[in-house]
């Protein structure tokens, strides 16, 4: 049976009212498609009863907190800001590992959440979960991948009831939702974007400097991506970013020998995130983003483009 958003929303406006009730609710609001849809549907709910809470991890990509503050004034949804970078980046200091890494991000996260909650005295959280975060986080029959951000990260007991409205929604679902929500385009056809953010698109350490240098390399991958894929030059992808790689290798610049980063460009065809094929760009699209990763963010030298589908790869690196 197709999928009716309207019905879907009315639906789920109706159910957040029954679960919540005259409590309170908070929520991530994130910038992505799937925190923006939960974040109106609360907002339609509970009115002034939901707070939206955009916590600044220092991972998100450029322009992101600009762009969560304008939709919230147009949604008219109650939004606070919360400045945590600083907090993430001594958390991650020394940290390897993938996994513990994410699991850091999502416990610091949600104890973020919980003291910002307790100050709204709100008793429920709301999340954009969908159904291939608690798949793939071992919540089916299958084997744990990834600890996604939104499941594998939270501490078991967290002090706040949890509402997840897009539980069981594809990516796909998600967006239709957004359109019918009459969201702009810029969220609904907004490619998706990890919990716990640029962090893992760093593979090694996490460090305030490497972010910012891999924030400037997604940047520059989407704007050029999204222009051949306005000028019909190439089909626009699922998912299009720059991953950092912990290893420097030897280049030149000027009559210099440098020694620099390798980026790694990723592009990725797909229709929920849990299969995906490597796009096929077009050579002088590779070719122009790789120019300007190289003229524009001095710390990086080489870029490599990721030929790999999953499986056997993931779409992220890390
Ligand atoms: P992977 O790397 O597992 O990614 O193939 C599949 C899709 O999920 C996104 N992703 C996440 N989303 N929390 C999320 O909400 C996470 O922890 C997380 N990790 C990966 C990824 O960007 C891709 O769209």
């Amino acid at each position: 049976m197709a999928f009716d958003a309207k019905k879907f929303i009315e639906k789920q406006v109706a159910e957040i009212k029954k679960t919540v009730g005259n409590s309170k609710a908070v929520v991530a609001m994130s910038g992505g498609v799937d925190s923006t849809v939960v974040s109106v549907l609360g907002s339609r709910a509970l009115n002034n009863n939901l707070t939206a809470m955009f916590v600044d991890t220092g991972l998100m990509r450029a322009g992101e907190r600009e762009q969560v503050e304008s939709i919230a004034k147009q949604a008219g949804i109650n939004l606070r800001i919360i400045d945590a970078g600083k907090q993430f980046f001594e958390k991650l200091s020394g940290v390897l590992e993938p996994e513990r890494k994410r699991k850091i991000i999502g416990e610091l996260f949600i104890r973020i959440f919980e003291e910002e909650a307790k100050k709204t005295k709100a008793e429920f959280l709301l999340q954009g979960t969908l159904a291939p975060d608690w798949i793939e986080s071992g919540g089916g029959k299958r084997a744990s991948i990834k600890s996604h951000h939104n499941v594998g990260g939270l501490p078991e007991k967290m002090g706040l009831k949890l509402v997840e409205p897009l539980r069981d929604c594809y990516k796909h679902e998600a967006r239709l939702l957004a359109r019918a929500l009459g969201l702009p385009p810029s969220i609904s056809e907004r490619q998706p974007f990890p919990g716990p953010g640029l962090a893992v698109r760093i593979v090694g350490e996490v460090t305030s400097e490497r972010a910012e240098i891999v924030r400037k390399a997604c940047k520059i991958v989407e704007e050029e991506i999204e222009k051949a894929a306005a000028s019909g030059e190439a089909e626009r992808p699922w998912q299009y970013f720059a991953s950092l790689l912990c290893s420097k290798t030897v280049g030149v610049r000027g009559d210099e020998r440098a020694y620099q980063y390798v980026a790694v460009v990723r592009a990725v065809r797909s229709l929920d995130g849990m299969t995906a094929n490597f796009s096929q760009l077009p050579p002088a699209l590779l070719q122009r983003i790789s120019t300007r990763i190289t003229n524009e963010v001095r710390d990086i030298g080489r870029v490599v483009y990721d030929v790999t589908n999953k499986p056997p790869g993931t779409i992220e690196l890390e």
